[in-house]
C-alpha cells in the first residue's frame, strides 16, 4: 500500500502558485486576493478558515476575513456579499459552510458573483461542470483530482464509487470523473443512504471514494483488493490525550483497509489540505482572470 500524501501533493502545488505570484509581481498590480466570510464560531469552520486565510500568506495571496455573529440577518450577509462582488480589489470570495439555520444558505450562494465563487458553488458554476465548460470546480473534488494526477493514478476505464451525493463533494466529482478528460474517463457509481447492497457496489470500484461523515464506515470487507481509497471524512471525536482535547477521523477504517488496497489518503493529512490547496488554484484563475481575460 502507498500513501496518497496530501502533505507532499499540497505542497507542490502551493510552490508553483507562489512562484507564479512572485513571477507575476511586475505584471499585475497587485496580487490575488481571497475574502472569506464566517458566520459564528462552529469549532471546525474557524479552524478551516483559519487554515485557508494562513495558507493564503504562505503563497503571497492576500486575504481577508470577514467574520458575522452567529444571530447576523440575511439582509446583513446578503450586503457584504454584494459590496465584495463589486470590489474590484478582490479576486475569490467564499461563504464557510454550514450557515445558522435562519440564512437560507441558497440564496446566499446564488447571490456571489460566479467570476468570484472559487468554491464553485454557484449554479452557473454548478452547470459549467456539469457540462465540461470551463468555470470554478469545487474545491474538496478539484482537490481530489489534483491528487490522483499527481501520483499518477490511472483512472480512463475504471470504476469510480463514491459514497455520498453531497452538493459540494459526492455529486460534483461523479461528474468530474466521468467526463472526457484526464484524470476522468471513469465509469461511475454514486452511492447514498439508499443504496442496496452498499458492500457489493463498493467491491465494484477500482476507486473507491468515501464523502459521507461517519467515521470508519468502509470497512475491509467493502473494498476490493489493489483498490485506491480516498477518505474525505473529517470527523472531531474527542480525545483527552491531544491538547486541542479531539483527533480527527475519517470515513474509513484505515488500519484495515490499508492492507488491502493499493494506494489510500490519510485522514489528517490526505484530502483536507488538498482542498485548501484547490481553492488557492481557483482564487489564483480567478486573478488570472481578471487581468488576463477569459
Ligand atoms: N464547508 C465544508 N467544506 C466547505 C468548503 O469547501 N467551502 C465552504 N465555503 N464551506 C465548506
Amino acid at each position: 500500500m502507498k500513501l496518497l500524501d496530501g502533505k507532499v501533493a499540497s505542497a507542490h502545488i502551493r510552490e508553483e502558485l507562489k512562484k507564479n505570484i512572485s513571477h507575476n509581481k511586475h505584471k499585475f498590480p497587485r496580487p490575488p486576493h481571497l475574502a472569506a466570510i464566517l458566520v459564528g464560531n462552529d469549532g471546525a469552520s474557524e479552524t478551516y478558515v483559519a487554515s485557508k486565510i494562513k495558507n493564503c500568506e504562505q503563497i503571497g495571496m492576500q486575504s481577508s476575513l470577514i467574520r458575522f455573529p452567529a444571530d447576523s440577518t440575511q439582509r446583513e450577509l446578503e450586503e457584504k456579499i454584494i459590496e465584495i462582488n463589486g470590489d474590484p480589489g478582490i479576486d475569490g470570495l467564499i461563504v464557510q459552510l454550514p450557515l445558522p439555520k435562519h440564512i437560507d444558505e441558497t440564496k446566499i450562494i446564488e447571490l456571489i458573483n460566479p467570476e468570484k465563487d472559487v468554491d464553485g458553488f454557484h449554479p452557473v458554476n454548478a452547470g459549467k461542470l456539469m457540462l465540461g465548460q470551463k468555470g470554478f470546480v469545487s474545491a474538496t473534488p478539484l482537490g481530489i483530482l489534483y491528487l490522483l494526477k499527481y501520483y499518477d493514478i490511472e483512472t480512463a476505464g475504471k470504476n469510480a464509487v463514491i459514497v455520498g451525493r453531497s452538493n459540494i463533494v459526492g455529486r460534483p466529482l461523479s461528474i468530474l470523473l466521468s467526463l472526457n478528460k484526464e484524470p476522468g474517463n471513469c465509469t461511475v457509481t454514486l452511492a447514498h443512504s439508499r443504496t442496496k447492497n452498499l458492500r457489493d457496489v463498493c467491491l465494484t470500484a477500482d476507486i473507491l471514494v468515501a464523502a459521507i461523515g461517519i467515521p470508519g464506515f468502509i470497512t475491509a470487507d467493502m473494498v476490493k483488493e489493489k483498490a485506491v481509497v480516498i477518505d474525505v471524512g473529517i470527523t472531531r471525536i474527542d480525545d483527552s490525550s491531544k491538547k486541542s482535547g479531539y483527533s480527527l477521523k475519517g470515513d474509513v477504517d484505515f488500519e484495515n483497509v490499508s492492507n488491502k488496497c493499493s494506494y489510500i489518503t490519510p485522514v489528517p493529512g490526505g484530502v483536507g489540505l488538498m482542498t485548501i490547496a484547490a481553492l488557492l488554484s481557483n482564487t489564483y484563475n480567478a486573478y488570472l482572470n481578471k487581468f488576463n481575460g477569459n
